[in-house]
């Protein structure tokens, strides 16, 4: 298994406040990592420093070998756009746009492939996230699951190795979140390292790696291996729930 992301003696303050605590994880190529906690507890920091949103305090961040907490901002951003894909709680897509328009407008932005693929690639990844059919539809006419499948959609145009997502379900109801998750879950079985915040254990059970932080420090972890879809959830409902108990949840 080759690592993908690994994060050495990770700290981040704020001013005098210290929210990340020398944090150490490594996730290999392919796998689906959740981490959860309590409020404050410090996963969004957490999330933003390790996909070089932020910077860290203290420590590194390597991506495939490549430290990212010391390139330059220009550097940064060109991998945040190229190698990595972002969905938050609010997609904030653009609202003059149409679904399409806002998910091809980072592959022009990027210039990794042309018009003709970015357009192929767009149609491609709509049809198989099932919103092909409200493509040409303004954002503020379709439904919540729909606009956070098109912000998948969008974090997926540049065929990103990693995909990061903060409370990416937590504006939607249980049935938006299952359609939401089952392409989540199809996306990493491709290949695509996954790496999620989540307060929903449910979602976190999806993962085949949940961590556990307690006031900017990774608790501990729990191993679930991969998600078949087939399979009886209910085993990893309850391996989780029981797990989370003990972590005071
Ligand atoms: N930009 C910032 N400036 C100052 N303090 C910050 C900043 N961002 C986060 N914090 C503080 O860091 C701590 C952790 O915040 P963070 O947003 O990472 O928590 P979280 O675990 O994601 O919480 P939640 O579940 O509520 O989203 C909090 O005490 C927060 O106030
Ligand atoms: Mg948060």
């Amino acid at each position: 298994m080759k690592t993908i992301l690994e994060v050495k003696n990770l700290c981040k303050s704020f001013g005098e406040t210290q929210v990340l605590n020398n944090i150490n994880l490594k996730v290999n190529e392919g796998e689906f990592v959740a981490i959860m906690g309590q409020s404050g507890s410090g996963k969004s920091t957490m999330l933003y420093n390790i996909s070089g949103m932020d910077r860290p305090t203290f420590g590194n961040v390597f991506l495939s070998g490549e430290d990212i907490s010391k390139v330059d901002e220009d550097q940064l951003s060109s991998i945040r756009l190229n190698r990595m894909g972002f969905i938050f709680q609010h997609s904030y897509l653009l609202k003059n746009l149409s679904i399409r328009d806002n998910i091809v407008l980072p592959g022009f932005k990027s210039g990794k492939y042309s018009r003709e693929e970015i357009n192929k690639n767009a149609e491609a990844i709509m049809k198989k996230i099932g919103i092909i059919s409200v493509a040409n539809h303004d954002i503020k006419k379709v439904s919540g699951g729909q606009l956070q499948r098109a912000a998948i959609c969008r974090a997926l145009i540049n065929q990103p190795d990693i995909l990061f997502g903060d409370e990416l379900t937590g504006s939607l109801n249980s049935s938006a979140t299952k359609e939401v998750m089952d392409n989540i879950n199809n996306i990493n079985r491709e290949g695509t390292t996954v790496i999620i915040v989540t307060h929903d254990a449910k979602v976190a059970a999806r993962a085949s790696r949940v961590i556990f932080i307690v006031d900017g420090s990774i608790n501990d972890e729990l191993v679930l291996g991969k998600y078949n879809g087939n399979e009886d959830h209910s085993f990893r409902d309850r391996k989780l729930t029981q797990w989370l108990e003990k972590q005071g949840f």
